[in-house]
């Protein structure tokens, strides 16, 4: 892998982490958990109860994510951002956005396995039929690679 900066997004459920780890310890990158940098930077603006999930502005996060690329660039770091919502960083900051995908009946079993209630698990079936991510991610400009997981 010759790109420096690279996003995995994807319904939640379909294998971003799974495949980011595994790409970031085979090709040496530096792994960049978006939780985290939500935590820290407080980015989080409280909980939705109903959907049980927190609730993240995306595109403030676009932008500390930027800053973190813009650092990384200068320090000639390689990067993989592991989140679905990493589509929203600008993709003249991005080199590669990786899309996950997964069956249907994968991805309903894993969203069961992790815990999910029926209207979560349904949200993001909803999600992963309509291709909203990868439709989101074409369209935002980004060079992309699918990867079934
Ligand atoms: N390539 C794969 N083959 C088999 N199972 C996989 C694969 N990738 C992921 N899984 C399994 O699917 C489940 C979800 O994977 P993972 O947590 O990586 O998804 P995610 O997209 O990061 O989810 P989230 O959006 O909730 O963070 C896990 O149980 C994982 O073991
Ligand atoms: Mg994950």
């Amino acid at each position: 892998m010759k790109e420096r900066i690279v996003i995995v997004t994807g319904t939640p459920g379909t294998g971003k982490t799974t495949l980011a780890k595994k790409l970031a310890r085979k090709h040496k990158y530096e792994y960049i958990d978006v939780n985290e940098v939500v935590r820290k930077n407080k980015l989080s603006e409280g909980y939705d109860r109903k959907r049980k999930t927190k609730i993240v502005d995306e595109k403030r996060l676009a932008k500390v994510l930027e800053n973190v690329i813009k650092q990384a660039r200068k320090e000639k770091r390689r990067l993989i951002i592991d989140s679905h919502m990493s589509h929203y960083i600008s993709p003249n900051l991005v080199d590669l956005c990786i899309v996950t995908r997964c069956s249907l009946k994968k991805l309903a079993s894993r969203l069961k396995k992790k815990g999910y209630h029926k209207a979560k698990i349904d949200e993001n079936m909803e999600c992963e039929i309509m291709d909203i991510i990868l439709e989101e991610a074409k369209h935002a400009g980004h060079k992309i690679k699918v990867v079934e997981t």
